[in-house]
């Protein structure tokens, strides 16, 4: 795992009180929490805050991010719009540790609409704790960016 600890989180309003668990449960397991809200529970719109925790991971400022919404299905799909990025949705902790060791993502999303927060902290465990395996993941990996 890289020295950057430091884990981008944001969400729609669906997943605010989820997000806050996960930010608390990673802070106590010694990431740098960089929570970007929303922190009120007026209805939003998840692609600006996809987009905005993606931007975070693509430029280098956090190594990791968590997004969720209600499904966790319509963030994922803005936050991969970002280059460089590589989110997938979990909703078991199997996917979440794979998606880190085969597909090298850099986010997570979870729908907080589908999980609950017991299942939701170990598929985030799973995904910090993950390392990338690298060997022939990686060629697949470099063929999942547009080229040219
Ligand atoms: C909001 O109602 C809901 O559409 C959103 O949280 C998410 O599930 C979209 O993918």
């Amino acid at each position: 795992m890289t020295d950057n600890k430091r884990v981008v989180l944001s969400s729609d309003h669906a997943a605010i009180a989820l997000r806050q668990a996960v930010a608390d449960h990673i802070a106590a397991a010694g990431w740098d929490v960089v929570d970007i809200g929303p922190t009120t529970p007026e209805s939003t719109h998840y692609p600006l805050h996809g987009k905005a925790a993606a931007d975070r991971v693509a430029l280098g400022d956090c190594a990791l991010g968590i997004i969720l919404c209600g499904t966790g299905q319509g963030i994922m799909m803005a936050a991969n719009k970002v280059p460089g990025i590589r989110c997938g949705v979990c909703s078991d902790t199997f996917s979440a540790a794979m998606i880190r060791q085969h597909n090298d993502a850099n986010m997570l999303s979870i729908g907080a609409r589908v999980v609950g927060e017991g299942l939701a902290l170990a598929i985030v465990d799973a995904f910090l704790n993950a390392e990338f395996e690298g060997g022939r993941h990686a060629a697949r990996v470099d063929m999942i960016e547009p080229k040219g």
